[in-house]
């Protein structure tokens, strides 16, 4: 199993561009089934999640073609309207896959996901939306098995909690349906507005898409079409923390800054010199003395849920005490205990971690668990003193393309090892 060897202590300088994000390509390319023409992706990260997808989307029968960051996808023929439970298990985002399927066929198998690091993440809301759509949904042997034989029908559809694949679950089902679909207490993360723009370049109508209350009225089918995947704002955002944290200076290009302004604010918040440069690119310096700053996660433009790692381990700089309060996931703190082993101070009381700082960290042997979780260990390895080894870097792979050469690149000591 691979590792990451970190040697702490060196200050990062230069600039990083950022990849495409995963989180905008993985529905985009389920986006792909809703027609027979060829869809074209560009700017799709290479990371492992999408890998997968690239091989969920050709078990369902479509012809998928990588060249570089441009992925073809032409689902001309669908032969298997099934999810897996063997991709499913690694990647829930699998489950992108029953919006489409039922739309374009009247028929989606989709294994249930099953647990996963950071809570049971359940796909209930998207199931419970489909059924308002007309669709036929029973759960069996580990699997949804969902059947609109008549095609699905407009309906409207208040979201008990705000799910972002679950918007974009349903947005990729309403497309299709006959009659005009309402989306309610929709999610308004730039993915959900991504995927809305593609759906639009390929024929459908929807209005409201980065707002809470989305419209659509169905057309009876889609066409091709090319699109650019935006730019990883969680990418762009640890690298950001992991700039400052080291005491040197990042340039973070590529990324879009009105996708990060809950995160800008607090890197304000706690002492960070920031410049945003009429390109978008951003820079950020660390002061050498970090104030505490207490964070709680929320849908976006709240902090997000997949910064609270990464600003876990900042936490564990500043002096003096920051609570962070995870109000998205029900246990999304794994990195907490890694981070205690290598000198953090942090009590778990509930949905809140109480960070004392600062602790000098030094560096251990560190499990990586979820993805965010990992890149959290990292920005730790990047400041301890001495060798940080993390294994099971994989998680970190599904997300982050490249990390280590990136962060190379601007004076990291890191490298990969078997
Ligand atoms: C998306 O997951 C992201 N994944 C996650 O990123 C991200 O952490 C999450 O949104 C929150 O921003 C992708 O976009 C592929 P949710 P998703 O449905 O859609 C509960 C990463 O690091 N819920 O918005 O699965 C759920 O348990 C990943 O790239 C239900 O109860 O998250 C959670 O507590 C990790 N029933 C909350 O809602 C449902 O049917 C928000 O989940 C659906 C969700």
């Amino acid at each position: 199993m691979e590792k990451f060897l970190i040697h702490g202590g060196h200050p990062l300088h230069g600039s990083i561009c950022t990849s495409g994000a995963k989180n905008a390509a993985l529905p985009a390319m389920a986006a792909a089934l809703l027609t027979d023409q060829p869809v074209i992706l560009n700017h799709v990260p290479h990371v492992r999640d999408i890998r997968t997808m690239a091989r969920l989307l050709a078990d369902i029968g479509a012809e998928v073609r990588a060249e570089g960051e441009r992925y073809t996808i032409c689902a001309g023929q669908i032969r298997n309207p099934e999810a897996p439970y063997e991709l499913v298990k690694t990647m829930r985002a699998s489950s992108l896959a029953l919006g489409p399927l039922l739309a374009r066929t009247g028929l989606a198998r989709v294994s249930l996901p099953g647990g996963c690091a950071i809570g049971a993440r359940p796909i209930n809301l998207h199931i419970h939306g489909l059924e308002k759509l007309g669709a036929r949904i029973r759960q069996e042997h580990g699997y949804v098995h969902a059947e609109a034989p008549g095609g699905l029908k407009g309906g409207v559809i208040p979201f008990e909690r705000i799910t972002v694949t679950g918007t974009e679950d349903l947005l990729m089902a309403a497309v299709l349906a006959d009659g005009e679909t309402l989306l309610e207490n929709a999610a308004r993360e730039p993915e959900v507005e991504d995927l809305a723009e593609l759906l639009v370049k390929m024929g459908a109508h929807i209005e409201g898409a980065g707002t809470g209350t989305i419209r659509v009225r169905g057309v009876p089918r889609l066409g091709g079409a090319e699109h650019a995947i935006i730019p990883d704002r969680i990418e762009a955002g640890t690298f950001l923390v992991a700039g400052a944290m080291t005491g040197g200076e990042l340039e973070v290009t590529g990324a879009r800054p009105d996708h990060l302004h809950a995160l800008l604010d607090k890197l304000r918040e706690a002492g960070a010199d920031l410049s945003i440069a009429a390109s978008g690119a951003m820079r950020a310096r660390g002061p050498t003395r970090w104030a505490p700053v207490d964070v709680a996660t929320q849908e976006f433009p709240g902090f997000a849920t997949d910064l609270q790692a990464q600003w876990m381990a900042l936490c564990t700089q500043a002096h003096g005490v920051s609570v962070i309060t995870e109000r998205i996931f029900e246990n999304r703190f794994m990195h907490a205990l890694e981070l205690v082993r290598m000198g953090a101070d942090i009590t778990i009381e509930g949905s809140r971690a109480v960070v004392q700082g600062k602790t000098a960290l030094s560096g251990a042997g560190v499990l990586a668990s979820d993805l965010r979780a990992s890149a959290s260990l990292v920005l730790a390895g990047l400041v301890a003193s001495g060798e940080t080894v993390i294994d099971r870097v994989y998680h970190i792979d599904r997300g982050y393309e490249k990390i280590e050469e990136k962060l190379s690149r601007v004076g990291a000591r890191i490298r990969r090892v078997e």
